[in-house]
């Protein structure tokens, strides 16, 4: 272990898109998990996991509409359960790895201790020795019965309110980082190395599949956590080595979040 290195915690996001098959009824990317884990291993920080959703949350909530809370002309009663039941499935899945690497992890799934969504959401942040690992989910609310909170709302919350973070990283599936037209148009010098809030680009949000709010959500919670003087990098986590030095703060492919005011 390098010793000025040491100690910090580090919040990171695996998103849903990277650790699972958006479009695919829960489907697994067990590959990028355990590969995820493994950097996790290799790593010397106290670090929170938040993961993501994807096919295990997004597909059974839209057709639900669990994002909007109780309809009153809808069941969506057993939704609410069989999503929070896919989800720590999906979070078991995760656990299984990270213990498979000798990490000492432990998760404590949302529906049990938060209630309300977005940044304001209720609840006191659990937190382990070891590896803590939280995640998107359904969770009560006062005022709608129930509704999703987001893993982006999450990292906003842990990154800010507990002690010694160092910096947060959202490892998302598929591009470098933030870029300045949809990936399917773009190419490598369309990323956006630096991006603050007064800089426009013209993200691709998958509202057919996404109840919650894709890359423009986890900009809008980056700018957030940055406002506070913490530094926030988006990477692609399908590369482990750009994941374990964003951990470890070394410069990365990746966008660098900085809030708009500094
Ligand atoms: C969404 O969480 C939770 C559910 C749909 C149950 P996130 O917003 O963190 O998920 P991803 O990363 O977009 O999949």
């Amino acid at each position: 272990m390098s010793a000025p290195d040491m100690g910090g915690t580090v919040v990171i996001k695996w998103g849903g898109g990277l650790i699972t098959e958006k479009s695919q009824l829960c489907t697994i990317n067990q590959t990028v998990v355990d590969s995820l884990a493994d950097v996790c291993s290799k790593s010397d920080k106290r670090l929170v996991i938040v993961h993501g959703a994807g096919s295990y949350g997004h597909l059974k909530s839209k057709e639900f509409r669990l994002a909007e809370g109780n309809i009153e002309s809808l069941d969506q009663d057993s939704a609410v359960s069989e999503v929070r039941s896919d989800m720590l499935k999906l979070n078991g899945i995760v656990l299984e790895s990270l213990r498979n690497k000798g990490i000492d992890a432990r998760s404590y799934p949302p529906h049990t201790w938060a209630n309300g969504v977005g940044a304001t959401f209720k609840g006191k942040l659990p937190l382990h020795d070891g590896v803590t690992v939280v995640y998107g989910d359904v969770v009560d609310d006062t005022s709608t019965d129930f509704g999703i909170l987001s893993g982006d709302d999450l990292m906003y919350r842990y990154a800010t309110e507990i002690p010694g973070v160092e910096r947060a990283i959202f490892a998302i599936g598929e591009v470098d980082g933030i870029l300045r037209v949809p990936p399917s148009r773009a190419s490598s010098e369309d990323l956006i190395e630096v991006w603050s809030p007064d800089m426009e680009f013209e993200g691709e949000h998958a509202s057919a599949i996404d109840v919650t709010g894709g890359i423009g959500l986890k900009a809008q919670r980056g700018a957030m956590i940055a406002e506070k003087g913490i530094d926030v990098i988006i990477v692609n986590g399908e590369y482990p080595q750009r994941v374990l030095d964003a951990i470890h703060g070394k410069s990365v492919v990746g966008t660098k979040i900085v809030s708009g005011n500094c």
